[in-house]
Formats: structure tokens, C-alpha cells, sequence
């Protein structure tokens, strides 16, 4: 960010940080807001957007300045233009300078390495080529099988008991185990991944712990498909043209895992709470007027798993949003805020239900290229739960439900429910609507290859029949910029930007 805003100020300081209470608490050097001291981050973004417009300048911890980017237009300009922002942290000013220590807790968000979400050029193209390439193989009716069928047997799990937490017990379960599938290790799908994938996200004491066995998991089952290729997303991978080495194949399987886990089970969560606490919602579904996938874009719209992404960074001194951009700077790619720009959507009531245009996904050359099977699971897993548990009701108040909240994103903590206990249902059963031809128009959309940027859309790579070898000679990987400690190491791989 411009420097002129910035004071260097440590937030050791405690002595001159004001008492809590205080209307100057949250403010830095300059009067700039600290957002990591935010309670209610969606209010402070709506103060900052009428005091400074679409672009905003901001703190983060250790009083490091940022650009939040609050305009919806504004934020799809920054992500659509590689040529003035990019992905790459090594750029960014206060990194360069020394500013952002070993502990940041940022530094797992933005530390270098060498996978396609900060990849840029040719070399982003090779590695989100290889990823795009193997999502582009999956059979879109055994994904909607295997949804259904772990559907089913997640539920079998709390039926007979008539109470449920959807959080803990479904919407965490439901994303890792068809991911599990997909990647060609159903069998290493349990309790314990997932536990390992909460620990870890969450930094608790086992996190470590939790590492090591997802890396071994990943690490056999790469060396296994290296041995016996089979017809699943690691295959592809791993024979993909663009001739990934292991190690890159096994960083991208984990980037795959954990942008699927981590979203997906945010969004299922999202959307049952939303159906579950919204009687018009509920009624619309019943009634036929809405569909589950249309529930899922509204939810997309107004709580987007990712509240923001961190970061984007200037390669050139430039403008953005009336605002003067350096060279190096640093911005927040706004997700939540651009997403209730009020130059889009002046009634946040109005319904959003089936339009795509949201921020959720990102744009540009880093959009995510597994948007849609984020939606299958979503749309096709609270529709079949919501089949199998027609009388589902929320068991607290509404304003009873926690979450928690980073900036950059917001989780439920739990969902309590209660429905008619039921008995198991035999899991091989094929659901009722799964076997009537052809298929509802409401997964319609789902058959269209919706993983690349809308405007210039490359087809995805063919299927390759054979399976060669790597290159032995492939060239070394770079390192990380920063040396790091266990934890922030362990952080950034599981987060992968
Ligand atoms: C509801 C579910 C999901 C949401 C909300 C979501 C959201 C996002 C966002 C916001 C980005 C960053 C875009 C940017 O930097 O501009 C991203 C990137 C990415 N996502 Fe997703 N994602 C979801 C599901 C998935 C799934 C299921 C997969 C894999 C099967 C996946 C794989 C990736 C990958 C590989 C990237 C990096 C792409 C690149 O940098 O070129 N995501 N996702």
C-alpha cells in the first residue's frame, strides 16, 4: 500500500493501545482500521466503503497495510488483469522489507510455493493445466452416485436417534469422503481424515499429528497410482502431458483436498442452515418453486465460503477503484463485501436464486476450476438429506448458532437438529429421483464444463489413453521465500495460499 498512510507501530504497544470500549480501538497508525480486531468485519466494510469508495486502506496484524477491495467490479478487474495483479507474495512491499515476521499469522496465506494458486504465465498454465485436465475426466452421474450413496450413509449414522449436529456430523463428512473417491482412495476416507483435516485448519495442539497422516495417505496413494494407474483424479494427474513430478502431484492433490474440504463443507453447512431457518426458503423447496441449486447460488451470494482471499499483489504502480496503487502493494481480494455492493444489489433481500455472478469462485486465470463439484455436493447432498429427513428442524434459536471468524472466512460452529427418529436405509438403494430418465433440469447446468473463466473458456485437455512416465530430468522446485517454523509450515500446506 501507499507508504504515506503508514507509521511503523508495533501492536505489542500495549500501553498506547486504547482501552477496549473505546471508540479508537480497532484504529491504527494513520486512523487506519485494524481488521484483524474487528468484531463485526461486514459492518466495518461498509463504513470503509462510504468513507473511501470501492477501495479501502486497512491493517492487519503488526499494523501491516492492505487495500480491501469492497466493489464487486473493482474486484473482478483485479482478478482478470495477471498483467497488473498476480498471486505471487514474493512481490509484496512489506515482505520485501522484512515486515511480516516468521509468526505472522498471514504468513501461511501468502507464503511462496510452487503450486498453481500462486503460480503465474506459462508455468500457471502447466500446473492448473494438469489439475483442470484431471477434473475434466470425472463422470458427472458417478459423482452425483457417490454424493448420494455417502449421503445415505452418513445419515444411517444419526436416523435412529431423531438429533443430529449437520455441522459435525454431516456437512464435514459429506465434501472429504466424495473427494476421497474421486482422488482413488475410498478406502482411506474416516473419522479420523476428516479429524485430522479440522485439526489442522483449526491449529489445535494435534495439527501436527494430524499433517503426518494426511501426507502418508497422499504419499501412498501417489507412489500407488505411480505403479498402477486406475481411472481416477490422481491418475490423471500423474500422466497428465504436462508431466507433474511427484512432489507436485502430491502438493496438488492436497490443494484439491483442502480447497474441496474446507469450502465445500462451509457451503453444505451454509445452505442447510439457510433452509432450515428461512420458512420461505423451505416453503419455495417444498412447494417446487425453488431448487436446492438455486438455494446453493443464493447462499454462494450471501455467505461465500471464502469471506475473502489473501491476497493479491500490484506488479505495477497502477489504479484501482479511484485509488492510487503501488508497485508491491498488497490488496484483499473482498469476496464478502463485493458480493453486497450496493451498486449491484442496492435490496440485499432481492432474490439472487440462479444467478452465477457472484465473486464466490473468484475470476480471471486463478477461478476455481472445481466450482462444480463444489455445487454437485452441495446442491445434490442437502437435496437427498432433505429426501431422507423431509420434517428436519433446527434445534436452538437461530440466534443461538455460532460461528467462527477470520477475515478470511466465517464457519457454523453447529447446526442442532431434531426430525422423527427413522430407521437405516440400505445404502446400495438407488435414491427415488436418481433413477427417473431423464434428469431434473435443475442439475441441468451441472453438465456444462463451468471450471474456466467464463470469457475465454479453453476446452479442457483430452483423456490420455496411455500413461507415460515422468521426466526424470524435471527441474528443481523452487523453495518457499520465507524459512518458517513447524506450525506456519505445516498451516501454509494445508491451506495452499
Ligand atoms: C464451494 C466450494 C468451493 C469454493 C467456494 C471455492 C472457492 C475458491 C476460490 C475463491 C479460489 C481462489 C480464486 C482466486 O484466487 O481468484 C479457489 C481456487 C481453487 N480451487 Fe476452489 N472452491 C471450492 C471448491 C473446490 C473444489 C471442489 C476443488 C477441487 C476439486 C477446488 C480446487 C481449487 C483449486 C485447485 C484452486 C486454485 C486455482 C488456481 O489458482 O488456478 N475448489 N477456489
Amino acid at each position: 500500500m501507499t507508504p504515506e498512510h503508514h507509521v511503523p507501530t508495533g501492536t505489542d504497544d500495549a500501553l498506547l493501545a486504547p482501552p477496549p470500549g473505546c471508540p479508537a480501538h480497532g484504529l491504527g497508525p494513520g486512523g487506519l482500521h485494524r481488521l484483524h480486531e474487528t468484531e463485526d468485519l461486514p459492518q466495518l466494510y461498509e463504513e470503509l466503503r462510504a468513507e473511501h469508495g470501492p477501495v479501502a486502506p486497512a491493517l492487519i496484524h503488526d499494523d501491516v497495510p492492505l487495500w480491501v477491495v469492497l466493489g464487486l467490479a473493482e474486484n473482478l478487474q483485479m482478478v482478470s488483469t495477471p498483467a497488473r495483479f498476480c498471486r505471487d507474495s514474493r512481490i509484496w512491499t512489506p515482505l520485501r522489507q522484512g515486515r511480516i515476521r516468521p509468526g505472522h499469522p498471514y504468513l501461511p496465506h501468502i507464503a511462496w510455493q510452487p503450486i498453481c494458486a500462486h503460480a503465474e504465465g506459462d508455468e500457471h498454465k502447466r500446473l492448473r493445466g494438469a489439475v483442470t485436465g484431471a477434473i475434466s475426466t470425472i463422470d458427472h452421474r458417478t459423482l452425483r452416485r457417490h454424493i448420494n450413496r455417502h449421503t445415505q450413509r452418513l445419515v444411517n449414522r444419526f436416523c435412529e436417534g431423531g438429533r443430529a449436529d449437520l455441522v459435525g456430523q454431516f456437512a464435514e463428512h459429506l465434501p472429504m469422503a466424495v473427494m476421497c473417491e474421486l482422488l482413488g482412495m475410498p478406502d482411506e476416507y474416516g473419522d479420523r481424515l476428516v479429524e485430522a483435516a479440522r485439526d489442522m485448519l483449526e491449529g489445535t495442539s494435534t495439527a501436527i499429528a494430524g499433517n503426518a497422516y494426511i501426507m502418508d495417505a497422499l504419499a501412498r496413494l501417489t507412489a500407488r497410482r505411480r505403479a498402477r494407474p486406475d481411472e481416477d483424479l490422481t491418475s490423471y494427474l500423474l500422466n497428465h502431458p504436462a508431466r507433474l513430478t511427484d512432489d507436485e502431484v502430491r502438493e496438488h492433490l492436497r490443494v484439491i483436498l483442502i480447497a474441496a474440504y474446507e469450502t465445500t463443507a462451509n457451503l453444505v453447512a451454509n445452505v442447510l442452515r439457510m433452509v432450515l431457518t428461512d420458512p420461505g426458503i423451505r416453503a419455495r423447496l417444498s412447494g417446487g418453486q425453488t431448487t436446492v441449486p438455486q438455494a446453493v447460488e443464493q447462499s454462494l451470494w450471501d455467505e461465500p465460503p471464502f469471506s475473502t482471499v489473501f491476497a493479491y499483489f500490484a506488479k505495477q504502480d497502477t489504479e484501482l477503484g479511484g485509488k492510487l496503487i503501488r508497485k508491491g502493494d498488497g490488496l484483499l481480494f473482498g469476496i464478502a463485501p463485493g458480493n453486497v455492493d450496493p451498486r449491484v444489489r442496492p435490496d440485499l433481500s432481492a432474490d439472487m436464486m440462479g444467478n452465477r455472478s457472484h465473486l464466490a469462485f473468484g475470476g480471471g486465470p486463478h477461478e476455481c476450476p472445481g466450482q462444480d463439484i463444489g455445487r454437485a455436493i452441495a446442491g445434490t447432498g442437502v437435496d437427498a438429506l432433505l429426501m431422507r429427513l423431509p420434517d428436519i428442524r433446527l434445534d436452538c434459536a437461530e440466534d443461538e448458532l455460532r460461528r467462527r471468524s477470520s477475515i478470511v472466512s466465517r464457519h457454523l460452529v453447529e447446526l442442532p437438529v431434531w426430525f422423527e427418529p427413522r430407521p437405516q436405509r440400505d445404502i446400495r438403494e438407488r435414491p427415488p429421483h436418481a433413477t427417473i430418465p431423464p434428469r431434473p433440469a435443475r442439475y441441468a447446468d451441472f453438465e456444462k464444463p463451468a471450471s474456466e473463466p467464463a470469457a475465454a473458456r479453453p476446452r479442457p485437455e483430452p483423456v490420455i489413453p496411455s500413461w507415460p512416465r515422468p521426466d526424470p530430468a524435471a527441474p528443481p522446485q523452487p523453495e518457499p521465500a520465507r524459512p518458517q517454523g513447524a506450525r506456519q509450515r505445516l498451516v501454509r500446506w494445508w491451506r495452499g495460499y
